[in-house]
């Protein structure tokens, strides 16, 4: 069972996710990290930024990557993450993945794989989730086992993501993601998510049926779970 937190403010939840992040690195200066991109993990970001700890050592897996997308383009999760985690974070850029950065070929997705279990897997994933109801870039319909592989992108969220871009013919249509088995195989799962609309996701996920309609309901077959969200996000939820 998911522990559900209702926060005040998307702060208030950067604060709480940091906290988590904070005492797992303070206990294993090399703990593996399991990065977002998107709106959603900034508030945490930026909570551990000001905490002034060494992360240097720490080693981080990105949920998904566009593909298309030249890794140096400001919209590229390579560039995000470096941007909004990397830099302000501390982290050592060298010790960092983001999917398909080896190249988007037939292994990139098993190669990823690898390097996960090689670096002993993620020790707390923190997950945003789509208005789709999407968790990393798995969108409805994907194996509740899947594990990195390249998808097409819904109409939806490319909708949802031509905010960052100039125009919506600009969002890429497909992506490498980390699959919903690799999301499970995560030890700490940090789901957080803010506004009223993820409202129906967020309901769907934590109390609807666990079904490949909605991704983001594999959290519920996860033993240890943490959602952090503000009211209107909770909304849905009975
Ligand atoms: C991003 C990711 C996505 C986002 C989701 C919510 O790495 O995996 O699942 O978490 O699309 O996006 P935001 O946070 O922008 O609302």
């Amino acid at each position: 069972m998911a522990e559900v937190i209702i926060v005040e403010s998307a702060e208030a939840a950067g604060e709480i996710a940091a906290d988590a992040i904070e005492a797992l690195v303070g206990g294993r200066p090399d703990a593996v990290l399991g990065l977002a991109t998107g709106s959603t993990p900034l508030t945490t970001y930026r909570a551990l930024a000001t905490r002034g700890h060494d992360l240097s050592r720490v080693r981080g897996f990105a949920l998904d990557e566009y593909v298309g997308l030249e890794p140096g383009h400001p919209q590229s999760y390579y560039s995000v993450i470096q941007r909004e985690a990397v830099v302000p974070l501390g982290l050592n850029p060298q010790l960092v993945r983001v999917p398909g950065d080896d190249g988007t070929d037939a292994g990139a997705g098993e190669r990823y794989e690898r390097a996960i279990e090689e670096a002993g897997g993620v020790d707390l994933q923190l997950l945003g989730i789509g208005a789709t109801g999407h968790i990393a870039f798995n969108e409805p319909g994907s194996s509740l086992a899947s594990s990195t592989r390249v998808k097409t992108l819904m109409h939806q969220t490319r909708i949802d993501n031509a905010r960052f871009f100039d125009t919506l013919e600009e969002v890429p249509r497909h992506c490498i993601t980390q699959g919903l088995g690799t999301i499970l195989r995560a030890r700490h799962l940090v789901l957080l998510a803010f506004g009223e609309n993820k409202a129906v996701a967020v309901a769907a996920a934590l109390e609807g049926p666990v079904s490949a309609s909605t991704p983001g309901s594999v959290v519920q077959l996860h033993p240890r779970v943490t959602v952090l969200v503000d009211e209107a996000a909770a909304s849905g939820l009975r």
